[in-house]
């Protein structure tokens, strides 16, 4: 492998599908006070441990406490941000086996460096040329500075991208937004008979002002868990002939807060 030009500008990729990814993300147990009415059964061991697996998998990074949101010419900026690839042994080159660390630092939309971590990096190592590719590893120093350590698997040329999927601020919003709003995702139901048809919201848990409302029961027997859809005005409830995502309740975000989403 040759060697590298030793900065490049970090490539911001932001994906809005990441977004969504967040947002859907499986609120923890206790924060879901909807379904607090939920009898489950105990997870079996089993279940337990998957639990414990799923949980570390989706942990999010600890962030540093803030006294106040930043203002958003604080907060991360990948045009501003830059990296560097470290030489290997002391050395600019490197072998098929090696290492190759990138180290990353970030800085706001005011060119100062930051000084705290928390930022989503994802980083890959590519030879579009080859067609070959490897994922990198970062490691948040909680410094502002973060490491992208990829493993060399073919010879060749090589090159490092890093994305910002996510600034430290945005993350932060999405975390309170997890733990505050779990049920932040609303579904609905098309109920269709004859030329009639109509479509309702469903909810997987009861809202406590459920009582006024006609609604369908579509509980599961056997596991219990709950669904309910209301109930159409003019059709029964088991004239439901499908499933699909409502949409998001608003408002997720501030204003302000919308700012850290932008591209
Ligand atoms: C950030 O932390 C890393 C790892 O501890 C250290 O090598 C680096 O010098 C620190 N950077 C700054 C700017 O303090
Ligand atoms: C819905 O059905 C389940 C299972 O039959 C039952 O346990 C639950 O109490 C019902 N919910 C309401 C609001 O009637």
């Amino acid at each position: 492998m040759c060697g590298y030009p030793a900065k490049y500008a970090l490539i911001f990729l932001l994906l809005a599908l990441s977004v969504f990814l967040f947002l859907l993300s499986a609120p923890p147990y206790q924060a879901n006070t909807f379904c607090s009415h939920m009898d489950l059964e105990p997870p079996t061991p089993d279940e337990a441990l998957e639990d414990h697996y799923l949980l570390k998998a989706i942990a999010w990074p600890k962030l540093p406490a803030r006294p106040a949101p930043a203002p958003l010419y604080q907060t991360s900026d990948p045009v501003h941000s830059l990296f560097t690839i470290l030489p290997s042994k002391g050395q600019k080159e490197w072998h098929v086996g090696d290492q190759l660390e990138a180290l990353v630092q970030m800085h706001n939309f005011q060119g100062s460096p930051k000084r705290y971590g928390g930022d989503f990096l994802v980083a890959r190592l590519h030879s579009p040329m080859l067609g070959a590719g490897v994922a990198g590893k970062v490691v948040d120093h909680l410094n502002g500075s973060y490491s992208a350590l990829f493993p060399l698997l073919w010879g060749g040329s090589a090159q490092v991208q890093i994305t910002m999927v996510h600034s430290s601020e945005a993350v932060a919003v999405l975390q309170r937004l997890r733990e505050e709003r779990p049920n932040r995702v609303f579904f609905k139901s098309l109920f269709r008979s004859g030329k009639l048809s109509e479509t309702t919201t469903c909810i997987p848990c009861l809202p406590p002002d459920s009582a006024q409302q006609p609604l369908c029961n579509y509980t599961n027997l056997h596991t219990g868990e709950p669904w309910y859809c209301l109930k159409p005005k003019l059709l029964s409830c088991d004239t439901r002939i499908n499933h699909a995502m409502g949409g998001y309740e608003k408002p997720l975000y501030t204003n302000q807060e919308a700012l850290l989403f932008q591209r």
